[in-house]
């Protein structure tokens, strides 16, 4: 379980995150929704120890990781949450295959053999399978965003956080990612945090939702009574309602 409260994060004079009550249950699928810019990558940084809060805590199977330095987060927090960054983020000078290889760099306790059979499952996981020895650049969109998924998924993590992992896909590829993050969570029995704006999607795979707004969480409530909430805000992001006046 990952709990998050009273989370502050500001860059000099912007308040991005104003007091974030979060909390992410074991086996579940979690979106978190929000305009764009409210702070939805800062706040999955924040959990992963890439961004540092003002104030507030976040703790991790009941370990209070907020102070953690570099060093404990490398070695007590990143090996069990794997983060699939926005724009996939692979290196494109290496392949495949040694993009995931980096990932498992950190896990000195597996042998070569358990290497290279982690990156073969993992590709196979996402249907990539052979995939290893092609570079980013050789990839389709939707093939880049299944290869960064099988890098997250390589080190077997407790937890997978994606920063909204079907953004610029086709409606078709979109629901291959959802099949698959909804199949990572059954096979493999990960907790997932989703960062989507994608409303019919995340109302297919997720168990919960919750929206990001104006530096808190307003609400948090099971994806099936989702369309009878009582709070205005929430109800005009569902409606498509909090864009019209902005963008
Ligand atoms: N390292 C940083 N330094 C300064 N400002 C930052 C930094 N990271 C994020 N911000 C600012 O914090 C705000 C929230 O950014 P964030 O990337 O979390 O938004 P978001 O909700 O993920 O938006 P989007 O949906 O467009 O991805 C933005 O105004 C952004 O410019
Ligand atoms: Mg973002």
């Amino acid at each position: 379980m990952i709990e998050i409260n009273q989370l502050y994060k500001s860059f000099g004079k912007l308040n991005v995150l104003h007091g974030v009550d979060l909390t992410l249950c074991d086996g579940e699928i979690l979106t978190v929704f929000g305009k764009s810019g409210v702070g939805k990558t800062v706040l999955i940084k924040a959990i992963i120890g890439l961004i540092e809060p003002d104030s507030g805590s976040i703790s991790i199977d009941g370990v209070d990781v907020t102070n953690f330095s570099e060093k404990q987060f490398n070695e007590k927090v990143r090996p069990h949450i794997s983060f699939v960054f926005q724009d996939g983020a692979l290196w494109d000078s290496m392949t495949v295959g040694a993009n995931i290889e980096l990932a498992l760099h950190a896990q000195d306790h597996i042998s070569e053999a358990e290497r290279r059979s982690r990156i073969q499952e993992s590709l196979r996981l996402v249907d990539l399978s052979g995939a290893e020895d092609v570079y980013p650049d050789e990839l389709s969109g939707g093939m880049l965003k299944r290869a960064a998924i099988a890098r997250a998924i390589a080190t077997r993590p407790r937890y997978l956080l994606y920063d909204e992992p079907t953004t610029g896909l086709d409606p078709i590829l979109t629901n291959v990612i959802y099949d698959l993050i909804m199949h990572l969570n059954q096979k493999l029995g990960t907790t997932s945090l989703i960062i989507s704006h994608d409303i019919s999607g995340m109302e297919k795979i997720s168990n919960r939702v919750s929206l990001l707004h104006d530096g808190k969480v307003v609400l948090t409530c099971d994806t099936e009574d989702m369309w009878e909430q009582d709070n205005e805000i929430f109800n005009e992001f569902l409606n498509g309602k909090a864009y019209s006046h902005e963008e």
